[in-house]
């Protein structure tokens, strides 16, 4: 559902959302009664304990799923472009298509082409570092860089709403900073209006200017807590503010509770 909403600032208003699941009988209730305006321009991320909802809250928020009660609705979108873009969990890119190809996709599916596809496509290789990569096939690749692909074909497709799913969760470390690092960059470039999954406290920090957190399963809004950092931000650099391990207790502290609460 779209709507035009008078302060022009939220860019996703998530009002009362529910879903509850039936299989063989059995309801599972995964979200509960979740609030949450989205603003333009920010980066919101979200954590919360396994099952609690999250891929859930996103493929509601993306129209995937329909809500049980309450809605979703979209501010102020242009109608050239997607309203959302999700990257998944796992990798979602084309194993049939190159890498160019796959960076392509969206902007040829919005009849994008010539020198404009070329030169959208080739500035995300570039920001990417996959420039010399452009003719690959994804099983030509490693883990990381078909992330990036996932992630540079999402942003060159221009989205009013970037939703990310736990797009790093299968990298090792330090290929995840590196990617973060570039998420960082290219979201700074970008401004795109971002809600980013994660299990990672730390990265959930360094990236977002605000950290959603949410209860054990039905999933709730917990805690919203604001991360007032400055940008640029690199995620190294964060690490030497005495905020960062502040936020990091304060966050963990929220969800330790609901991760005993679950084991309980
Ligand atoms: N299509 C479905 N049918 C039935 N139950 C579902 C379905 N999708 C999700 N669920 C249930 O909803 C709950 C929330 O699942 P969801 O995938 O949203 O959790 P999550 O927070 O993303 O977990 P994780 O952090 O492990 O990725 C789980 O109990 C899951 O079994
Ligand atoms: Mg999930």
């Amino acid at each position: 559902m779209e709507t035009n909403f008078g302060d022009k600032t939220a860019k996703l208003r998530i009002r009362n959302l529910s879903k509850s699941f039936s299989l063989n009988g059995t309801e599972t209730q995964a979200l509960q009664d979740v609030t949450l305006d989205v603003f333009s321009n920010e980066f919101c991320a979200v954590v919360g304990p396994s099952g609690c909802g999250k891929t859930t809250l996103l493929r509601l928020l993306a129209g995937l799923e329909q809500p049980t009660s309450g809605e979703v609705l979209y501010g102020d979108c242009s109608p050239n472009k997607p309203k959302c873009n999700l990257v998944f969990q796992e990798q979602a890119i084309f194993p049939w298509m190159t890498v160019w190809e796959n960076i392509a996709f969206g902007l040829r599916r919005r009849g994008v082409k010539g020198a404009e596809l070329n030169d959208i496509v080739k500035h995300f290789l570039n920001i990417t570092g996959l420039s010399g990569f452009w003719n690959f096939y994804p099983y030509q690749l490693s883990g990381g860089m078909k992330q990036r692909v996932g992630v540079a074909r999402a942003f060159a497709n221009d989205p009013e709403i970037l939703l990310m799913d736990e797009p790093f969760a299968s990298l090792d470390e330090q290929n995840k900073t590196l990617l973060q690092d570039e998420l960082l960059r290219i979201w700074e470039e970008t401004k795109k209006t971002v809600v980013f999954i994660t299990h990672s406290i730390d990265e959930a920090i360094s990236l977002g200017d605000r950290v959603v957190v949410m209860t054990n399963r039905p999933g709730r809004i917990k805690s919203i807590i604001p991360v007032r950092f400055g940008r640029p931000r690199k995620m190294m650099e964060l690490r030497k503010e005495a905020e960062y391990g502040a936020l990091v207790y304060q966050v963990w502290q929220l969800l330790y509770e609901e991760v005993m609460s679950s084991k309980a």
